[in-house]
């Protein structure tokens, strides 16, 4: 049996997908709800006005988290719900209800990991620039500080970010995600002050907490040249360089990729590179998001990358179009052992949308994601067999959620939410994943 004893058995959600509660308790508005509010940037107009309502709701999940065997959950705070103008006077009712849910947690038996940059960044900082202002590095520090020294006494597992790229690109740079900007030097900047702002973070999260256990989450799909012509091979490196190197390099040796360095010239100008040595603090964790797999080909008319993607005919997919590459898992786990010296890994998000039948006798039949959750859970155990440092594992997602740009039309939850009603009901993914759960503990 390959699975410790004390693996974390999880489920992960955001903030802002599942809480709701929006404008409620002294909330400060968040970048996702401006964007959400800006027609045409979120399909259907959804927004995160209501999600799952979590926020009140949140006994009822940690009841069927305890039902499903799961000892761990992976989710985020939100930053302007705890300080509303994002620096300065904390907000009581906010705190309070991260007390709340955490002692429920807690008193499950259920593990509480959290993380602090789930992309919904406070809205009354973007007058300021948001990550592209270098004070935004002491803004994060001061922030962990509060929820650290708030949460500290309880909570020892802190993911100081979630997917840096996509907040830096997607967000700054193509503007599918909020804020909506388009400037690639704006991305790399952003990328850079939340780089620079772990580093400052998680010093402050180890003085808070006794036996912290602090990391970030990355997201490292698969990346393969699109046919064994060099140029397609250059073009994988280059796509691989922005999305793996360009954050594991600094977190692990505090320095940027040259070749990447020297592919984004001088989109790169105003940035003091040296600085970026700041951010290679010592971790206890990895985390690592993984999906899917992108074929790329070279494509000279798209600079600075020159890349594009290719989709995979051939390849089974998900009803988001990714490709499904469960192998992928473990190959970039190998890689990543052979270029850095790695520290604990933990899963923190794993998991597929499908367009689900509605229940019928209580239950959602959802083959397809049981099929996934079932390859990618036989990667985990067999990189584990093969030595790799894996910890834990975290289902995206407890719950049918906001879906950022896609809104609520894209389903990835183990547990199907009523958008209507908000009534919650198992799937039959829920149940194997309990089953596969309760073996692996009993082994
Ligand atoms: C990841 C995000 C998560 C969710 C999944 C599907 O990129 O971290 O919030 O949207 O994708």
């Amino acid at each position: 049996m390959a699975f410790p004893k004390d693996f974390l058995w999880g489920g992960a959600t955001a903030s802002y997908q599942i809480e709701g509660a929006a404008q409620e308790d002294g909330r400060g508005e968040c970048v996702w709800h401006r964007f959400s509010h800006t027609p045409g940037k979120v399909e259907n107009g959804d927004t995160g006005d209501v999600a799952c309502d979590h926020y009140h709701r949140y006994r009822e999940d940690v009841a069927l988290m305890q039902q499903l065997g799961l000892n761990a959950y992976r989710f985020s705070i939100s930053w302007p719900r705890v300080i509303p103008q994002g620096t300065g006077s904390t907000n009581p009712a906010g705190l309070d209800f991260y007390d709340r849910l955490v002692d429920a947690l807690l008193k499950a038996n259920i593990r509480p990991v959290v993380t602090l940059n789930h992309w919904d960044f406070p809205q009354a900082l973007m007058g300021s620039g948001g990550w592209t202002n270098p004070d935004s590095v002491q803004w994060f520090a001061d922030y962990a500080d509060v929820m650290s020294r708030h949460l500290g006494d309880r909570v020892t597992y802190w993911i100081t970010h979630n997917e840096p790229w996509v907040v830096a690109f997607v967000g700054y740079w193509m503007g599918r995600h909020a804020p909506g900007g388009n400037s690639l030097p704006g991305g790399l900047k952003a990328a850079h002050h939340m780089l620079l702002g772990h580093g400052a973070a998680v010093p402050v999260i180890r003085q808070n907490v006794r036996n912290a256990q602090a990391g970030i989450t990355l997201d490292l799909h698969r990346y393969e040249p699109a046919s064994d012509k060099e140029a397609d091979i250059q073009a994988a490196i280059r796509e691989e360089g922005v999305h793996h190197r360009w954050f594991l390099d600094p977190v692990f040796k505090g320095c940027y990729p040259a070749d990447i360095v020297e592919l984004m010239g001088e989109n790169l100008d105003g940035i003091d590179l040296e600085a970026i040595k700041t951010a290679a603090v010592p971790i206890d964790f990895l985390g690592v998001n993984y999906y899917m797999r992108f074929l790329i080909a070279d494509n000279p008319g798209f600079p600075p990358m020159h890349n594009r993607l290719v989709y995979n005919d051939d390849a089974e997919h998900t009803a988001m179009g990714w490709e499904i590459y469960p192998q992928g898992l473990i190959l970039n786990l190998q890689k990543f052992n052979e270029n850095y010296d790695l520290p604990d890994i933990y899963i923190t998000e794993n998991g597929a949308a499908f367009d689900d039948a509605p229940p019928q006798n209580d239950v959602v039949e959802d083959p397809r994601r049981v099929a996934y959750l079932e390859a990618h859970l036989n990667e985990v155990e067999s990189a584990i067999e093969q030595g790799l440092p894996i910890k834990g594992y975290f289902v995206w997602s407890l719950l049918d959620n906001f879906e950022w740009s896609y809104g609520y039309g894209k389903r990835f939850g183990i547990i199907r939410v009523d958008y209507d009603t908000l009534k919650r009901t198992v799937k039959r993914s829920a149940l194997y994943y309990k089953d596969r759960i309760a073996q692996a503990s009993s082994g």
